[in-house]
């Protein structure tokens, strides 16, 4: 009754259709491309001629994306990834090996340290972690046999802030490759490779998303070390997908509008929470008294959006006040438009063990507050309630504790 080539018509009408005058930059959701000849897909493939070959490491959307983040970073190229820690652990495939060692700050992402000490190290690759601010340590870490130097700046949740120049110093004079995990500025509050830095990456899913829709990653460097960066890719295979991409390169649009905003509103909050009677410290490096106020003001063109304070004593205190909140949300992500806040003892830092988390500064009274696009006086409302209720009712069962002791 139907035509028997309707089965193969469906699928190849309108595939040649031209979206190159379409205004958003066109998503090539596609796992494959097709060649005008077999010579071509073995040229292709063999790398003797350019063109996209496989999703997994040559995508249209995703090289977009790769070409402004390099732009944006003032790099010569970017390698994007599925996730941040993807990005990760793909540098240390390619810049590492066994009988080398990689230097790490104790202050990095929760999951970063356990990624190193868990899984690279029973592939013979020895992880020294070393205090973020303690030159000396880092100075006596780094030797002969240093592949990669690690450092996260600002570091998260405590704000802690390494000064990049000097930390690419000690690496090169070793020989070792400085990796700056900035993905709590991006490139328009940091340029780690103006100060030296070799490989700078990207949890991309924060600020670039900066609407909590995607997991990505990225790294940006010099071409040579982004060669070895996509031989990786194409074997590993933890590839982001031309959605994200697309989404990513959409937010990108926006990121100096965003970044500039939550900066603004982040140094407000920090110093109106500065002087709440409720809040008993506020870890903010663009607050005057932070420890590492002068290097992030030389080499930071803001300080971005994220804030921890400490309140009460305790994570009974730290968790009712998250229970009051009823505007910013409980989230583990920071850079949304939304503004959320963390525990990170219970959470982000929560496979670390309590000395390494004592070591860092995350006690359990300390709420990590990601800062969104919000009006600043809502969210000051809202913490201002929540810091309230949970000390009345603190200060209601200690009242009811000192009821029992006098009856009894
Ligand atoms: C500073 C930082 N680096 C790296 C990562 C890991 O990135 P992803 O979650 O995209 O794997 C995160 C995740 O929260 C992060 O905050």
């Amino acid at each position: 009754m139907f035509n028997d080539q309707r089965a193969t018509q469906m699928l190849r009408i309108g595939q040649d259709a031209d979206f190159s005058d379409s205004f958003c930059e066109p998503l090539a959701l596609t796992s494959a491309y097709s060649f005008s000849s077999a010579r071509e897909a073995a040229a292709r493939f063999g790398g003797t001629e350019p063109g996209n070959v496989y999703s997994r490491f040559t995508n249209p959307t995703v090289n977009t994306f790769e070409q402004r983040v390099a732009f944006l970073e003032e790099a010569e190229a970017a390698v994007a990834f599925a996730s941040g820690m993807a990005a990760l652990s793909a540098v240390v495939m390619a810049f590492a090996a066994s009988g080398c060692n990689i230097v790490c700050a104790r202050d990095v992402f929760g999951t970063t340290l356990i990624m190193l000490r868990q899984h690279f190290a029973r592939y013979g690759i020895e992880v020294r972690v070393v205090g973020m601010l303690d030159y000396d340590a880092w100075e006596k870490a780094i030797d002969s046999d240093t592949c990669l130097v690690i450092v996260e700046t600002p570091a998260n949740p405590m704000q802690h802030v390494a000064d990049i120049a000097r930390l690419s110093r000690m690496a090169h004079d070793h020989g070792a490759l400085l990796l700056v995990d900035s993905t709590m500025l991006t490139p328009i509050l940091q340029r780690p490779l103006r100060q030296g830095a070799d490989l700078v990456l990207h949890s991309a899913g924060k600020y670039m998303d900066g609407h909590g829709r995607c997991i990505a990653g990225v790294v940006c460097g010099v071409d040579a070390l982004m060669q070895p960066l996509r031989a990786v890719l194409r074997s590993q295979g933890a590839c982001l997908s031309p959605m994200n991409a697309w989404l990513l390169l959409k937010s990108l649009e926006t990121l100096e509008l965003r970044m500039q905003r939550i900066s603004a509103n982040t140094l407000s909050m920090a110093r109106w929470l500065d002087k709440h009677p409720n809040v008993a410290a506020v870890f903010y490096s663009g607050l005057e008294s932070h420890p590492c106020h002068d290097i992030a003001c030389a080499q930071q063109a803001g300080f971005g959006g994220v804030v921890s304070f400490e309140v009460g004593m305790s994570q009974k205190e730290a968790w009712a006040v998250m229970d009051a909140l009823q505007l910013i949300s409980i989230a583990t992500n920071i850079g949304d438009t939304r503004s959320m806040v963390t525990h990170p003892a219970s959470t982000t830092h929560g496979r670390w063990s309590p000395e390494d988390r004592m070591s860092c500064g995350i006690g359990d009274n300390l709420l990590r507050l990601s800062v969104g696009l919000e009006s600043l006086a809502d969210l000051q409302q809202d913490i201002d309630v929540a810091l309230k209720t949970a000390l009345d009712q603190k200060s209601r069962s200690l009242q009811g504790c000192s009821l029992l002791e006098t009856l009894e």
